[in-house]
């Protein structure tokens, strides 16, 4: 079944198309509009209904072309059907010149438009549609409760949110205990129920209105307690699958109960972080996840955030890997103080503390992006390392 939008300001020409496209049963319509769009608005149509093929009134040219313009923009590869009342063949012309192959006029013939189908499927068949979609989704699993799991994912969204050109969005999972809204003070706000609810009618009007917005944030919180509402796999994939069309970066906050939708997340994640704390029963835990997720093939995406943890440790970092047999990715300081201020303020921990700057480094890790600032700030010591010596040398040489 092809997918496809249909764009037509002539509301009588879109339903005689509706019409013959069902008659054919070979296309599947997911949207049909009544105006021409532009810029960010085909933008986002465009990735919340990823079609394959657009058919396109060309009764306004101008904006006709604008459109076609957009759609090879956005989505190379996605053929664009023009359609019209007449048939004029200098405009037919312009069109062929634009790149535009196929052409259906009114009356519709159910013949020529089978035929059009054909063509328009062997063409994808060779060169699909390309969608712009994100592999930037990462599930924060705790090994035990209260590892830190939420501060983390909540401080590593937002340091990724921060990086240019780079929206994120923080979903939150822990159906139990989930406190993303809470530590963000959101209220009455949609939740990851709703979102799931409509996750097989997502569009570029509904997903806005689902996602609370916080700076340069967009978050899903838990909500409110349901044990009746449950999660269904499926819906958490189209949830997922929706919105790699929207983000550079999803970051997903789990309950480490390892519950069916949560697995279809570590599924879906290019890179799973089990977050643990210095601790043996924490680490014992982290040990028992590990093997899990290994024997479920998933091993490689797991990286090991160590939280809390200490100047001097009664477990080394060296012995915490050798227990669970994976480097630890990543630390982060035991900083009560800094966490608390944080949530007392409802928002992410003091970009200028030690736990801050780490939280930084994560956001740029998971983005494969190098943290600006480093390299310099890395010269800097490099330097002042050197006229340390030099005076220090100058001193010894006067002696
Ligand atoms: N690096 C840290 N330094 C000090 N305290 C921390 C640190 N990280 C988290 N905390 C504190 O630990 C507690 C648990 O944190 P958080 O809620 O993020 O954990 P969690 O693993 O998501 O827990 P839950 O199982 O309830 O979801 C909170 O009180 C938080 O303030
Ligand atoms: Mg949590």
């Amino acid at each position: 079944m092809l997918r496809a939008v249909i764009i037509s300001p002539d509301v009588e020409l879109s339903t005689r198309l509706n019409e013959i496209i069902s008659r054919s049963g070979r296309v599947g319509v997911t949207k049909t509009i009544d105006r021409y769009l532009v810029s960010y608005e085909l933008e986002r149509f465009l990735r919340a209904n990823a079609p394959q093929t657009v058919f396109l009134s060309i009764e306004q040219l101008p904006h006709a072309i604008e459109v076609l313009q957009g759609v090879e923009h956005y989505l190379p590869g996605c053929q664009v059907v023009a359609v019209d009342r007449g048939c004029d063949p200098a405009v037919l012309l312009d069109l062929m010149h634009l790149g535009v192959r196929e052409y259906l006029a009114f009356p519709f013939d159910i013949n020529a438009f089978m035929a059009t189908v054909s063509r328009l499927e062997e063409l994808l068949e060779r060169k699909p549609a390309q969608v712009d979609t994100t592999d930037n989704v990462f599930a924060f699993l705790p090994s035990k409760a209260g590892a830190g799991t939420s501060t983390i994912a909540l401080n590593a969204a937002v340091a990724a949110a921060n990086q240019p050109d780079n929206h994120t969005l923080l979903m939150d999972l822990d159906l139990n205990s989930g406190l993303i809204g809470f530590m963000l003070k959101l209220e009455n706000v949609y939740t990851i129920y709703e979102a799931a609810e409509n996750s097989n009618k997502l569009d570029e009007h509904i997903w806005p209105q689902l996602v609370a917005n916080v700076s340069k944030l967009d978050v899903l919180p838990a909500g409110r307690l349901d044990p009746q509402t449950r999660i269904d796999p499926i819906q958490m994939r189209q949830l997922i699958g929706f919105a790699r069309r929207f983000y550079r970066a999803i970051c997903i906050d789990l309950s480490g109960n390892m519950e069916k939708f949560s697995l279809e997340v570590m599924q879906e994640a290019r890179k799973i972080f089990l977050v643990c704390t210095p601790e043996i029963p924490t680490l014992h835990l982290a040990r028992q996840k590990f093997h899990l997720l290994s024997g479920m093939d998933l091993g490689d995406r797991v990286a090991v955030l160590l939280n809390r943890s200490q100047k001097r440790p009664l477990i080394t970092t060296q012995q915490i890997e050798q227990l669970l047999g994976v480097p630890v990715y990543m630390e982060f300081s035991n900083d009560y103080r800094g966490v608390h201020n944080a949530l007392t303020a409802g928002r992410e921990v003091e970009i200028d503390t030690e736990l801050g700057r780490q939280f930084q480094a994560l956001g740029y890790a998971m983005m494969e992006r190098s943290q600006p600032g480093r390299l310099a700030a890395s010269k800097k010591k490099f330097l002042e390392y050197f006229s340390v010596n030099a005076s220090t040398t100058t001193e010894l040489t006067k002696a």
